[in-house]
Formats: C-alpha cells, sequence, structure tokens
C-alpha cells in the first residue's frame, strides 16, 4: 500500500494508541515509525510496560554516516509474534531539533520499502510541534488528522485541516480519523464543520484502547471487539482510498 501518517491536532486523542491498533492489524509487513517531537516512546513505555529497554531509534538514525536505508534496517526493532517492525522515536524532546535534517531523506527511504512488500505507519505526534515531521506528512500517500470530537477539539481540527491540504501535492490525501465517534459529535456533523472527508470512526473502547496504549492485558472478545472492527474497517478504507487515489493520477497521466 504505501505511506500513511496520523498527527493530531490538539490534546492527546489517541493517534499513538491509533497508529499501533493500524499497525498490529494491517495485512502486511509494516514498519511503524514512532516521529512524535514529543519524544519518550510511547510503545516502550506503554505497550511494551517499559519492559523492552531502548536501544536504537531515530536518533542513531539521523546520527548515521552509513546509507540510510542500512541503517534503517539496523535500527528497526520486530515486535515478537507480529510482521510489525518498529523505530523507536527519540527520547527526550530535546533531542527532537536533531532530526531536522533526517525527515526529507527518511521519507524518501521509507517510500522506497513499498518495493519491498513493506508499508509504512507514521506516528507524528501532534502539529505545530517545534520539530514536527513535516516532510513525512508531505510525503505520506494519506495523511490523517485524528481527533476527538467535542467542541474544543474540533475548532482545533477545524484550524489545522487547512495546513494539512496541500493542493501543491497532487499524489498526497487528507483525511480525519474520529475517535469515540459520536462523543457528542457525529461522523458527518464533523464532516461539514471540517473541509476533509472522515475516513475512519473508532468507538469509545477504553479497555481495548489501553491495551495498545498502555500494554493492559486484552479484555475478553478483544479481538473481535468494537475497536478492532473499527480499526478493520479503517484498515479497508485507507487501502480504498488510496487505490483510488493512485489510479486516478496513473490515468491522468496517460491522458
Ligand atoms: N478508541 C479509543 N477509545 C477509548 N480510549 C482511547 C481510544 N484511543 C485512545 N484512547 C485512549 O486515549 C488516551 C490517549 O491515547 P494516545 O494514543 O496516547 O494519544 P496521543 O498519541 O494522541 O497522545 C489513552 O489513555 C488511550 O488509551
Ligand atoms: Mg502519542
Amino acid at each position: 500500500m504505501a505511506i500513511v501518517a496520523l498527527v493530531s491536532a490538539s490534546g492527546s486523542p489517541g493517534v499513538t494508541t491509533t497508529a499501533l491498533g493500524l499497525a498490529l492489524l494491517w495485512p502486511r509487513p509494516v514498519m511503524l515509525v514512532e516521529a512524535d517531537p514529543t519524544g519518550g516512546s510511547g510503545l516502550l513505555a506503554g505497550y511494551f510496560r517499559g519492559t523492552r529497554e531502548y536501544d536504537s531509534g531515530l536518533i542513531e538514525l539521523a546520527l548515521t554516516a552509513s546509507n540510510l536505508s542500512d541503517a534503517l534496517a539496523d535500527v528497526a526493532r520486530p515486535i515478537e509474534g507480529t510482521h510489525v517492525s518498529f523505530v523507536a522515536g527519540t527520547r527526550s524532546h530535546t533531542q527532537a531539533s536533531a532530526l531536522r535534517d533526517l525527515w526529507a531523506p527518511l521519507a524518501e527511504t521509507l517510500g522506497d520499502l513499498e518495493a519491498t512488500g513493506q508499508d509504512v505507519v507514521v506516528d507524528a505526534g501532534r502539529l505545530g510541534l517545534n520539530g514536527s515531521p513535516e516532510p513525512l506528512l508531505d510525503t505520506a500517500d494519506l495523511a490523517l488528522l485524528v481527533s476527538r470530537t467535542t467542541l474544543p477539539a474540533l475548532s482545533a481540527l477545524r484550524s489545522w485541516a487547512d495546513a494539512l491540504r496541500r493542493p501543491s501535492l497532487d499524489w498526497h490525501q487528507s483525511g480525519v480519523v474520529l475517535v469515540a465517534e459520536g462523543q457528542p459529535y457525529g461522523a458527518r456533523e464533523v464532516a461539514s464543520v471540517v473541509n476533509l472527508p472522515v475516513l475512519a470512526s473508532l468507538p469509545d473502547d477504553p479497555d481495548s484502547a489501553a491495551v495498545f496504549s498502555r500494554g493492559a492485558p486484552p479484555p475478553k472478545r478483544f479481538e473481535t471487539g468494537p475497536l478492532a472492527r473499527a480499526l478493520h474497517a479503517a484498515i479497508a478504507t485507507i487501502h480504498s482510498t488510496i487505490t483510488h487515489r493512485r489510479t486516478e493520477l496513473l490515468e491522468g497521466a496517460r491522458s
């Protein structure tokens, strides 16, 4: 499929949870990149509950003198028992500026992974932070703004939606993923105030979300529960959205 980047406009709506949930249910090998400039790996401290030590990640990638795709293979770590590998983010926000010159070449290297049958999910954290991985968002086939549906969340979403819609990037698409849709506003109401399509809606499912966000034990019927079902549906929509856009672009190029 390609590169999908997730980002938020405000607060902590569930970007890391959703990015990891998508990666773990992804139908093909996938690399999850923790590009949130806030620092402190959400995966190591959250999903792995600190049981897994940081050994290398984006900082080592930024400092490498070797070929970037070889270095990427060196720093990526498998999540055992899955077809997900991940690249750990910075340990502190103070390291974020050291990554500034990494994002553009990394975006290109990640794009090349598709030829090896690997897709990429990027956790880009919150928009507007110092050290934000904007080149990754620009290069992504699909940039997804993750948001809750409260009034303050929608107000921030509307203000950032324009920043994500870049007409100059014609292969690029963006959309919204709603977390806890219907609390209180629904997808249709959100789409009418934000000039972006709502591509996926995830239910409020705190017990399942806690598995991804802090390594909690899975609740009963986790694999077929509301969050898992919605994530599967989101993956199908992401796939068809990217495929459709690529077909359009190919046809446009031919005519
Ligand atoms: N679909 C969901 N339903 C209920 N709670 C969720 C959902 N997605 C995320 N959460 C919860 O929201 C909180 C913030 O999630 P996190 O992924 O860390 O947000 P962010 O990466 O945007 O800061 C966590 O407690 C997480 O368990
Ligand atoms: Mg996060």
